[in-house]
């Protein structure tokens, strides 16, 4: 018989905090469990759900039951504090949830308050009514083809990439995408070599370094990736650009660079990794073509819908060259066999139906009138002493107030006071000539909003 759902949380939780004890040798072994009518009595529950509880203790094993005696804590069931320490006691690294409470400016967040919410609905229930059995089996790894069909278009048709259906691998997203790439690249390579722009976003970093790569960072200037600090010591398995819109201060890789950077990869047989994170927004002229278009043999491109319609979504892609498929196609099935079909198909026909396209044409609007907003709201606040970089596109920018080190200190006193900003050291490893420079998310901030966060940086800062 089933029990009642309020009991059954009373036996669990007398189940857990007993277990809990026992892991971690706070009951030892041989302890004596207190009577079943002492411990009902002493918790304020009934004999019988303790009883259930310490039945469960001794089928798994933690327990044994001695006829007549009593039951008692067995041998070598302890693990020791660290190993059963809450995962809540373990903040993931890099992992700040977004302050609603405050003025957040946190980068690459779009503006999630006119997410489509209402078209997804519609959509997963159409698709949801004329699923087939075999669309609920396990999918093809790389994606379905419906999805891989449209994104190929999209990116032929505005970003100048030179991809069919066949080159795409769908992913959770940018960050899945490097893991898959990266483990492609780096197979069989002993000590690889992955040089990144400087900065970079840490997490970039992070994960290329997890993979095994020994990590080469070159500098970036007004034009992008500094192509002349390349390595000439050792050839690189690979180089993490973001051309179109450097991660985070905003360059443009020049079409001199860009063809210093093929050239060289060429030499050096090594691959270029195209992160093309948030290029739909550009401000002020045409958007900048993708590298992979010169290219496509040398380049890995990755996208994703992360930044045009929600992180939460968790779709991104790569576009690979025909020596990558098979081994990223394994790798992905290897860690996650496939994206939801369900987010794939609702995504590919909110793409089909085109309102992928009115929602990008929008939102681009919407991000030009908060940019202007908040440049706006800077040069009233700071005047002269804000220099502006990398206005032009994304949904951020970077502001340098020359003079000031934005601290640990500092930031904590900002954020109490109200806003928080973010450091551009923090993506510079041990490069400390940024300590000057935050970057300013504005894709989910009211105009109101930016008009507090502005004012209350030039009380604490000027
Ligand atoms: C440079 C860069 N690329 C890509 C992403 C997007 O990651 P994802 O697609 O995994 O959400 C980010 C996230 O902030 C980023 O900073």
């Amino acid at each position: 018989m089933m029990n009642e759902p309020k009991q059954m949380h009373l036996q669990e939780k007398i189940f857990l905090l007993l277990r809990q004890q026992i892991l971690d040798g706070a009951l030892s072994s041989g302890t004596r469990l207190l009577p079943s009518r002492v411990m009902a009595e002493e918790l304020g529950v009934s004999r019988n759900t303790v009883l259930v509880a310490v039945e469960r203790l001794v089928a798994e094993g933690y327990v044994v039951a001695k006829t007549g005696s009593g039951c008692y804590v067995n041998d070598n069931v302890a693990l020791g504090t660290n190993a059963t320490a809450s995962l809540g006691a373990i903040a993931p690294t890099g992992f700040m949830p977004y302050r609603s409470d405050i003025v957040d400016f946190k980068s690459g967040l779009p503006d999630l308050s006119v997410f489509p919410v209402k078209r997804f609905g519609q959509l997963y229930r159409d698709v949801m009514d004329h699923i087939t059995p075999a669309e609920l089996g396990y999918g093809a790894p790389e994606g379905h083809i419906e999805l891989r069909r449209e994104i190929a278009t999209y990116l032929q048709t505005y970003r100048g990439v030179r991809c069919d259906p066949a080159s795409i691998l769908i992913t959770s997203g940018t960050t899945q995408a490097i893991g898959i790439a990266g483990s492609a690249l780096f197979e069989g390579q002993s000590h690889p070599l992955a040089v990144i722009e400087n900065p970079i976003t840490v997490d970039i970093r992070r994960i290329l370094q997890k993979l095994g790569a020994e990590i080469y960072p070159v500098p970036t200037d007004q034009w992008g990736l500094c192509t002349s600090a390349l390595p000439s010591h050792k050839a690189p398995r690979c180089i993490y650009v973001t051309p179109s819109h450097q991660y985070p201060l905003g360059a443009i890789l020049s079409a001199k660079r860009r063809v210093k950077l093929i050239e060289y990869a060429q030499k050096s047989n090594c691959y270029i990794v195209e992160d093309d994170y948030d290029s739909e927004y550009r401000f002020d002229g045409h958007p900048i073509s993708a590298v992979q278009g010169l290219c496509p043999k040398r380049v890995i491109y990755i996208g994703t819908f992360s930044k045009t319609l929600s992180p939460a979504l968790r779709i991104g892609y790569l576009v690979l060259p025909p020596s990558l498929i098979a081994g990223a196609r394994q790798m992905k099935w290897l860690t996650d066999l496939h994206n939801s079909v369900f987010d794939q198909l609702v995504l590919a026909r909110f793409i089909r139906g085109g309102h992928y396209y009115r929602h990008l044409m929008k939102m681009k609007k919407r991000y030009r009138s908060k940019r202007d907003f908040l440049l706006a709201c800077l040069q009233q606040h700071m005047g002269e002493r804000a220099k502006i970089i990398g206005e032009n596109a994304g949904l951020h920018l970077c502001v340098q107030f020359p003079g000031v080190v934005f601290s640990k200190n500092l930031l904590d006193n900002l954020e109490q006071a109200g806003v928080r900003v973010y450091p551009v050291w923090e993506h510079a490893g041990t490069d400390t000539s940024f300590d000057d420079t935050i970057i300013l998310g504005f894709g989910m901030l009211s105009p109101e909003k930016i008009d507090k966060g502005i004012g209350i940086l030039k009380q604490i800062l000027l």
